[in-house]
């Protein structure tokens, strides 16, 4: 590579015979996320342990930073020291980097009653709109203008209670609800809320530094507005999906691994269907097993993505390789995103067999994936997919788009060789 040309990262994957041994899980990025912008709201000390260390938690940190708080960051645990926060602009570079971004409107406006910033970015999973952010907070007082994807958003005093009805349970719009409403005058009730994991540990840390919340993790969401929040110590709960990662690379490549410092609750639609296609999975209160003997993985039939406790959309393309290699045929539809079947194209590369139409995908099973190829990754869910089914791929396959890796897993590649993956970054 010529000096000074910044070399595209790239993963090198070799056929894997099998997978074993134990792997503990990083904490949930998206809840640590949600989190982390909280501390915006907090008049005292935060303490955030089993904080996975990605680029996205990176990003929500220098924004932090950037409005005055104090961070200080080691490997997995935080202190975040909002007290003296002066600053209301977010700039466009920081914002365009991550989805999550768009909850320091919120946490923002509620802390110091104004704030700037541009409509975000993230993955390329389709639109990623947030009408229904802009409406709710509206509705609780907050006057936005909208100039050419800028939000200029103002406060009278503090945000109002309300009442909303959401009209789909959208993880991003209920957390940005509850940061509006815990220091609003008055109660705000939410109604359709979304009920994953990890809107209960952003509720349960909000409840340690003083917020009154009931119904976390249910359709129907009351907070009653308080005075102020004081800081605390919470510890993050493990990644759902990231477990469910390395349990898919051993049901695809075979073998024995034990994903340890997990929630099973927080992943029963998930091990369903390993159980499904032939696995064993072996359960205890923090570690889950699972046993993928050599033979043909059996027919999934249909995965439908729903919001939680449904069958999670961050899951589908890694169950889509399970698919491309089972006995039988597989039906998915995709109801939370609209472009979401960006692996499928890359996955055909391999030798799968995946047709797309609109929200479905209808995968048959092929006897073998032939690597031997470049795939490009272009989200993070897509990118790991890929990794999995380059493991289980005959020959050798390169991966490009390592970035989105970065994004949601902490030291996948380490993980995986550890688990006797033959796997490198060049
Ligand atoms: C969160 O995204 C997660 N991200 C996503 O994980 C996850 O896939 C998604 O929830 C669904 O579970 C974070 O928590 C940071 P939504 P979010 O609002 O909040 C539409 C990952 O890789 N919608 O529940 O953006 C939206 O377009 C990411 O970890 C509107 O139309 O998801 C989507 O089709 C990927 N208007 C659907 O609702 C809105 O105002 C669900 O989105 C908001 C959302």
């Amino acid at each position: 590579m010529p000096d000074g040309v910044v070399g595209v990262e790239r993963l090198v994957v070799e056929h894997a015979e099998r997978l074993s041994g134990e792997v503990a899980v990083q904490g949930s990025k998206n809840s640590a996320l949600p989190i982390l912008t909280a501390t915006l709201l907090c008049d005292g000390i935060c303490t955030i342990e089993n904080c996975p260390d990605l680029s996205d938690v990176d990003v929500t940190l220098e924004i932090l930073k950037s409005l005055g708080a104090k961070v200080l960051k080691e490997k997995n645990s935080v202190i975040v020291d909002s007290t003296e926060v002066c600053g209301f602009k977010i700039s466009k570079e920081m914002m365009k980097k991550i989805r999550s971004s768009i909850l320091f409107l919120g946490a923002l406006s509620a802390r110091m009653g104004r704030a700037e910033l541009c409509v975000p970015g993230g993955c390329k999973l389709g639109p990623r709109p947030i009408d229904w952010h802009l409406a709710a907070l509206s509705q609780m007082g907050l006057k936005i203008e909208n100039q050419d994807k800028m939000l200029f958003c103002e406060l009278e005093d503090r945000f109002k209670g309300a009442e909303i009805t959401l009209p789909l349970p959208s993880v991003g719009a209920t957390e940005n609800i509850i940061l509006a409403a815990v220091l609003a005058k008055g109660t705000t009730i939410i109604r359709n809320a979304a009920r994953e994991p990890e809107i209960c540990d952003l509720c349960d840390f909000l409840i340690k530094c003083g917020a009154r919340i009931e119904g976390a993790g249910q359709s129907e969401v009351k907070i009653v507005g308080v005075e102020r929040l004081s800081g605390a110590e919470h510890r993050v709960i493990p990644d759902r999906i990231v477990a469910v990662t390395f349990l898919a690379a051993a049901a695809a490549v075979g073998g024995d691994v034990t994903v340890q410092s997990v929630a099973p609750a927080h992943m029963q639609s998930m091990l369903e269907v390993f159980k499904k296609i032939g696995c064993d999975v072996n359960v205890a209160a923090e570690s889950v097993q699972i046993l993928a003997k050599d033979k043909k993985l059996a027919p999934i039939r249909e995965i439908v993505t729903k919001p939680y406790p449904g069958f999670p959309t961050d899951a589908q393309a890694l169950f889509m390789v399970l698919a491309s290699i089972s006995d039988g045929s597989c039906m998915f539809v995709e109801n939370i995103f609209k472009n979401r079947y960006k692996h499928a194209e890359e996955l055909v590369k391999l030798g799968a067999d995946i047709k797309v139409m609109d929200k479905i995908a209808v995968v048959k099973g092929v006897d073998e994936l032939y690597g031997e190829e470049t795939l490009e990754a272009k989200d993070l869910r897509g990118a790991a997919a890929l990794v999995i089914a380059a493991m289980a791929a005959d020959g050798r396959t390169t991966i490009t788009g390592v970035e989105h890796l970065d994004r949601g897993y902490e030291d996948f590649e380490k993980n995986l060789r550890r688990l006797g993956a033959n796997i490198k970054r060049i």
